[in-house]
């Protein structure tokens, strides 16, 4: 594409594979995610969205359904098998989520302080429209978790009837800190995981047998530790296997650059420019600016047995250093395009925790490349595949604190994830004042060279059932009881 006058061009990224052991890692620069706003349309009346239809989620109704009267849902995923692949177990499709109860006294922006994991099921080939998500309740027992607090993974049918659940054991040691919402004693975060059995038969799903295993916990070289930044991110598990190198299993996870918060300096390759851009960035100003405060990365370990009890680390296949402090419950989807695999790495990131000189929305952010690690080509040059309405042109701001002037969607939805056929799954957060705690209406993009569009003629003017995650791989019979 043409250059936008007055933005610098984007980086090259060769999406040249590596192999997985090695430590080439690919970098989001400054200038790839300066195209966010080279895309964006500077000219929109304050408040309205900014951004290409193709990248932004269609608008959801203020009277959504909730899901559940119990509990707030937000971060979801299905159970998977070792390829992404959705299952249906003996006829029973079943979501795992993130869930605090609604009626104990605090509100929606205090969740993470209160967050287990929980599970809903239903038929498969349900009607998504008129068939309710059943609630199983917590999938672990009370203080049964490492940790205090379950945040996000993911869940994967083993052999039979196991199950792992990976999931990010959270610690915190302050009562203050849980109830206020932050501003005490920092968490401890640790990547763990428990194996158990799910049972089915014709009145749903249940869980028993867990045993919870400590997998891994940050390094401080690779990824960063409590000790170098209170408010470091070590989290959100994903495991899968690599079809380039059989036997093995990855996992994928969300991290932030090793050192000491404060310590980092930013470096030509994380700003990108090319040779003579009349637009780029001088290093020391985007030094001067404060910009290495973030660092975000996507991590990379390793099985080391089959049990996946054992795991090491290896180099983050993805940095964001001086663009980004948070890339979120990353992913690998994997398609076949013109009969090659072509890896897709998504991950979700908010607009709060950009760097300074940088300005991009909530969503759901792609990178394109050959393996699992690659030199990454962002989607859309830009990395941005998929946003809540924005007015890009005005400020950026939290969800805990809106202003009226932004678009009443700027918060919509959080935490997409995108499934087989590209369908993507999200929570609602706000719209238009209306805290949601309940699963998004699901829309699809088609990508396909790292190039991506929201597909309006999906559902109702791109806008598909709510919770909608169909399974595309039965496992365990019909479930005919
Ligand atoms: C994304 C997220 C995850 C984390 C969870 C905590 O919405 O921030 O990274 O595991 O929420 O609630």
């Amino acid at each position: 594409p043409a250059p936008t006058p007055g933005f610098p061009l984007p980086s090259t990224h060769s999406q040249q594979a590596y192999d997985p052991a090695s430590d080439f890692t690919s970098k989001w620069t400054r200038a790839d995610a300066k195209q966010i706003m080279a895309q964006s349309d500077s000219t929109v009346a304050p408040g309205v969205n900014s951004m290409s239809p193709d990248v932004t989620m269609p608008e959801i109704p203020e009277d959504f359904p909730t899901m559940n009267d119990d509990v707030w849902v937000w971060d979801t995923w299905s159970l998977t098998d070792e390829n992404a692949n959705q299952i249906s177990y003996k006829g029973w499709d079943v979501i795992f989520s993130l869930v605090a109860d609604r009626d104990a006294g605090y509100g929606f922006d205090q969740r993470h302080w209160n967050a287990r994991i929980g599970y809903f099921f239903r038929k498969t080939n349900a009607d998504p429209a008129t068939d309710k998500w059943n609630y199983g309740g917590h999938v672990f027992a009370d203080g049964a978790s490492i940790g205090n607090t379950e945040w996000s993974g993911s869940t994967r049918l083993m052999q039979g009837n196991h199950v792992n659940v990976f999931y990010t054991a959270t610690t915190f040691y302050d009562v203050a800190e849980r109830n206020a919402g932050g501003g005490g004693i920092a968490p401890d975060a640790a990547i763990a995981k428990a194996l158990g059995n799910i049972h089915a038969d014709q009145n749903g799903v249940t869980f028993d047998g867990f045993t919870h295993t400590k997998l891994l916990e940050p390094d401080g070289e690779m990824y960063q530790n409590k000790a170098q930044n209170p408010g470091f991110a070590f989290r959100d598990p994903y495991t899968f296997e690599d079809p380039a190198h059989p036997g093995k299993t990855y996992m994928v996870f969300e991290g932030n650059t090793g050192g000491t918060r404060g310590e980092y300096e930013c470096k030509a390759e994380d700003l990108g420019y090319q040779p003579g851009d009349p637009n780029a960035e001088n290093l020391n100003e985007v030094n001067s600016s404060g910009a290495y405060y973030q660092t975000a990365n996507v991590g990379l370990a390793v099985a080391d047995n089959k049990d996946l009890t054992k795991w090491s680390f290896l180099p983050p296949i993805l940095s964001a250093n001086c663009v980004n402090d948070q890339t979120e419950r990353p992913q690998i989807f994997i398609q076949n395009e013109g009969g090659k695999n072509k890896y897709y790495l998504f991950t979700i990131s908010h607009q709060f925790t950009y760097a300074a000189g940088m300005r991009g929305p909530d969503g759901v952010y792609g990178f394109a490349g050959d393996g699992i690690r690659s030199d990454y080509q962002p989607m859309n040059n830009s990395g941005l595949a998929l946003a809540s309405p924005t007015d890009l042109n005005l400020p950026s701001e939290s969800p805990e604190r809106p202003t009226p002037s932004q678009n009443g969607r700027q918060f919509q939805a959080y935490s997409h994830y995108v499934q087989p056929g590209g369908l993507v799954q999200s929570f609602i957060d706000n719209v238009n004042g209306v805290r949601g705690g309940s699963l998004s209406p699901t829309v699809k993009i088609n990508f396909r060279d790292g190039i991506s569009q929201v597909d309006r003629t999906f559902g109702q003017n791109g806008l598909g059932p709510f919770g909608y995650l169909p399974t595309n791989l039965n496992v365990g019979g019909a479930g005919h009881y």
